[in-house]
């Protein structure tokens, strides 16, 4: 019997984010504020299994790269089997469940995109539903850290809460609240089609702030200022604002080191395009970047960015 024959006992999905300003200073404490990307996502399913507890992961759509880990005492480092050993803790079980955990995803990894935070929010809200419990959304963030802190070192947090929340999030300092929007969000996202390893970028931008803290926290300070400012913004709807706070952002992120000549050509042709704002989104180094368009102009902005150089383009409208 193949695992598709076999009965599902529980499925749950995640979807994908972005970070509309604040990557980085939000490691320092600043705000930032994110957004989730329904249009990609993730999706975890739990089946019977003859075996202990096996997580399958196919995280990259197309590539073959499914992997085995079973959470048999023997505790593996890998961020999911971390999650699932959470849920096990969560539960109050000590001996792991003969399930099959399948994790798949359509979000490009290590773009920015929250591919390991949505694996991770799938996995443990499918095996809660499976051991037939309520996990609300705070502890299903809560869950997903841990998974986080392995994959990633010194998370802010802020991937785990926007994902399992899927709201727009106001994140601080570990503090979270939902931000509502005074109109829809219409984004297109450019995949630069470069892996943005996050552990690296943020150990190199802690390298400069250790160098010169007075300069790198003047910058985390002017950052946390565009925050305040599209704050207002978002809740207005004021989207021509919302877009000047993050062109202004992509700029302190060119001071930081974390964009490079090919993400700032990017953000040139979408503005050129007429954007309302445009900047890197996640850790920066490569990964994606973001535009804020006006809806109609969607299509032709993602042609421009294809043309200047993006791998592939999602446009998608994040909903009050
Ligand atoms: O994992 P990414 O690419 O979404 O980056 C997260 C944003 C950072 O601020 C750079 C890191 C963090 O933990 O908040």
């Amino acid at each position: 019997m193949t695992p598709e024959d076999t009965p599902i006992l529980a499925s749950a999905q995640a979807p994908g984010k972005v970070i509309l300003l604040g990557e980085h200073s939000v490691v320092y404490g600043r705000a930032a504020i994110a957004v989730p990307v329904r249009s990609v996502f993730a999706r975890a399913v739990v089946r019977p299994a003859t075996d202990k507890l096996v997580i399958c992961s196919r995280l990259e759509a197309g590539l073959g790269t499914t992997w085995t880990i079973r959470v048999d005492g023997e505790s593996s480092q890998e961020p999911l089997a971390v999650a699932a050993q959470a849920v096990l803790g969560w539960l109050g079980w000590d001996r792991p469940p003969r399930w099959l955990v399948e994790v798949s995803s359509t979000i490009p990894l290590a773009r920015g995109l929250g591919s390991s935070a949505a694996a991770a929010v799938a996995l443990v809200r499918a095996m809660a539903q499976a051991a037939g419990r309520e996990l609300s959304a705070a502890e299903a963030s809560e869950l997903a850290y841990q998974a986080e802190q392995q994959a990633h070192g010194t998370p802010s947090g802020i991937d785990n809460t926007v994902v399992a929340w899927d709201r727009p999030v106001h994140f601080a300092a570990g503090q979270a609240r939902e931000l509502p929007l005074g109109a829809p969000l219409p984004l297109v996202i450019a995949d630069s089609g470069r892996r943005a390893p996050t552990r690296d970028l943020v150990a190199a931008v802690r390298e400069r702030w250790s160098g010169n803290r007075r300069q790198i926290e003047a910058i985390f300070d002017d950052i946390q200022a565009l925050v305040d400012r599209a704050e207002i913004a978002l809740s207005q709807g004021n989207l021509g604002q919302l877009g000047s706070c993050m062109t202004e952002n992509q700029a302190c992120l060119r001071q930081l080191g974390v964009s490079d000549e090919r993400l700032d050509a990017l953000v040139e042709s979408a503005l050129t395009a007429g954007a309302w704002g445009a900047k890197l989104s996640g850790a920066g180094g490569g990964g994606v970047v973001i535009a804020l368009v006006p809806l109609a102009d969607g299509p032709r902005i993602a042609e421009a960015l294809r043309a200047a150089g993006a791998r592939d383009t999602i446009q998608t409208v994040v909903e009050t």
